[in-house]
């Protein structure tokens, strides 16, 4: 089986955990809706996420990870079926890949049809039209989708207002022994996950789970007394709380779905305004408790793989679906081919591979969330094992099954509808093995990673669409290129002769992606040439490994 000689390979010295051999590993696939890597594992020493970072304490962080597009179904399908969106034709939150595309064999999929039993609990693909209705079951599952019963409340009026009116509203800290349901949807999918992993110490059978927590996507829904952990004299505005010069009016998104809540709709924004600085540090504030709030679910399911025995077999993969702008360039949510929509945490935790053995033992402090006063700020654990290289949600796929000793896809062919299985992806295992063998021998990786994102008019307005239009992206170790092309969402060609607009930034200088510098004649050498390299897509940036 390809995960023995995978061990054999990577850690020659202290092999001791031949228990791979023996048994098939199992799989946690951890999804977090809309959680950039504001995470203390990510540098970030104001975040309390105690469970996440000893979760990257025992795996391979990715520094530079990239989704292909930054909003929830498109980026989650493109994970799960390992093909881009282009490919997948899923660019919004309605249409489902087996309907406008191709009969796929998803990731989770991949793992029933060898033996495993898979268990989609949460958001894992997007729910509803989006996923068929049943998120993709039975295709992907062995049994049906679990959302927990107040998953019903989304969207609804939870919230207690300033006067103790119920409200719709953005920023949401909740009582638990109040709200409707007595319980929060992430909290009872947790329940769940820990109970599907309790039978499966008894039964014994393989098992790929998919976990989908809810939070920090918007509401930020979650106990009251995650907020104490974020005192307000302690958050900040971002660095570039305002739109930057130079963005073609294409690139920005009004940010309707933050401005769909109760508290925020109250403020009359308008296309291009901003939020104001105090609402903020406000909202800011929020998204921080509410990541830490899903910090302790993620916590709950690592303690229960190994209570009932199963981490030593168990590979766990954690990831954002995208990131989320916090009033950085005066945006909110995703919607954006910035690098802070596009950029996510990923984590893969292999046991015996990745795992620092000194840790075993006492991993995972879970801080109750009923109320319990958190003791003191837990340090960040750092990760040893860190990558720099570029890589891209897509990937997973791959470097999944080939962790798992399953079937690896193959590179799919430039046409791949009637292709069930192969990808658009790189397994990750090459970066891995070099990282923890200690004679690294990869040379190269890919010298860049793809996202797009469509848009239905030049200039953001409410009205009908008229101008389809696809944002394509690249980033590059030193720069970010996009073209804002024409792009016909019947014949779903791109028409790179029509460009609407470009967009250059040059790290060195610009880190955040603060002053566009595309129609800088200066720059003209450079963006030409990166044009040609994202012209020429991702197919030319997949990885040249000498075996
Ligand atoms: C799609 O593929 C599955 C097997 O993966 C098969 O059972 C099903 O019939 C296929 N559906 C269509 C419409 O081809
Ligand atoms: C665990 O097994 C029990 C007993 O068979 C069953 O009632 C329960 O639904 C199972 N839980 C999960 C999450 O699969
Ligand atoms: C927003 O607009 C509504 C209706 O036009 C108005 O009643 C309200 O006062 C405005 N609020 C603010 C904060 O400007
Ligand atoms: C592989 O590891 C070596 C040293 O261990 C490092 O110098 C090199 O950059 C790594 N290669 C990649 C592509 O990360
Ligand atoms: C897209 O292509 C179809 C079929 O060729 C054509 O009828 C339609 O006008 C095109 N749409 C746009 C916006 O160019």
């Amino acid at each position: 089986m390809a995960v023995v000689l995978f061990l054999l390979y990577a850690v020659s010295a202290t092999l001791s955990h031949v228990v791979l051999a023996a048994t098939r590993p199992n799989v946690l696939f951890l999804v977090v809706d809309d959680l950039r890597p504001k995470l203390g594992c990510y540098g970030e020493t104001n975040m309390v996420t105690p469970n996440i970072d000893q979760l990257a304490a025992k795996s391979v962080r990715f520094e530079r990870a990239y989704v292909q597009q930054a909003v929830c179904s498109p980026s989650r399908t493109s994970f799960l079926t390992g093909r881009r969106p282009d490919t997948t034709r899923i660019f919004d939150l309605v249409h489902y890949f087996r309907k406008v595309a191709g009969n796929y064999t998803t990731l989770p999929q991949h793992f029933k049809n060898n033996g495993y039993v898979t268990q989609s609990v949460g958001k894992i693909f997007h729910p509803g039209s989006a996923s068929g209705g049943t998120d993709d079951y039975p295709y992907s599952w062995t049994y049906p989708a679990y959302h927990a019963p107040t998953v019903k409340y989304t969207g609804k009026k939870i919230c207690p207002g300033p006067d103790g009116k119920l409200t719709h509203s953005a920023v949401c800290p909740v009582d638990l022994k109040t709200v409707p349901g007595g319980s929060l949807p992430d909290i009872q999918n947790t329940d769940f996950t820990i109970d599907f992993l309790k039978n499966r110490s008894m039964d014994h059978k393989p098992f790929f789970v998919g976990m989908g927590y809810h939070r920090p996507h918007l509401p930020f829904a979650y106990p009251k007394e995650y907020l104490d952990l974020y005192p307000m004299s302690n958050i900040r505005l971002p660095p570039n709380p305002y739109y930057p010069p130079w963005l073609p009016e294409v690139a920005w998104v009004p940010y309707g779905e933050l401005k769909s809540y109760d508290d925020v709709n109250a403020m009359n924004i308008s296309t291009f305004g901003i939020v104001s600085p105090e609402y903020t540090l406000k909202l800011r504030q929020s998204y921080s408790a509410a990541a830490s709030y899903t910090d302790a679910q993620v916590g709950r399911v690592l303690q229960a793989l190994d209570q009932y025995g199963l981490a030593d077999n168990t590979i766990i993969t954690f990831h954002g679906d995208h990131g989320w702008q916090l009033g950085d360039h005066g945006e909110w949510c995703k919607h954006t081919n910035f690098d802070i929509a596009t950029r996510i945490p990923m984590l893969v935790h292999v046991p015996g591979v990745t795992a620092n053995k000194v840790r075993r033992g006492k991993m995972y402090p879970f801080h109750d969330a009923l109320g319990e006063q958190f003791q003191s700020k837990p340090n960040s654990q750092q990760s040893e094992l860190v990558s720099d290289s570029l890589v891209e949600a897509v990937d997973l796929y791959a470097t999944i099954s080939e962790l798992a000793g399953v079937d690896i896809p193959s590179t799919c062919p430039d046409n791949s509808l009637d292709v069930a299985f192969c990808t658009e992806g790189a397994s990750l295992v090459p970066i891995i093995k070099n990282l923890t063998s200690s004679t690294g021998s990869l040379t190269s990786w890919k010298p860049a990673v793809f996202s797009q994102y469509p848009r239905a008019k030049v200039v953001p307005t409410n009205e009908a669409p008229d101008t389809p239009i696809m944002g394509y992206t690249m980033r590059t170790d030193g720069h970010r290129y996009t073209e804002w092309i024409a792009y016909n969402h019947t014949t779903f060609t791109a028409d790179w002769s029509k460009v609407y607009a470009r967009e250059l930034y040059i790290y060195s200088n610009d880190p955040d992606e603060d002053v566009n510098v595309a129609e800088v004649p200066a720059f003209q050498d450079l963006a030409t040439s990166l044009s040609q390299q994202l012209r020429a897509g991702w197919r030319k940036a997949l990885p040249t490994l000498t075996k």
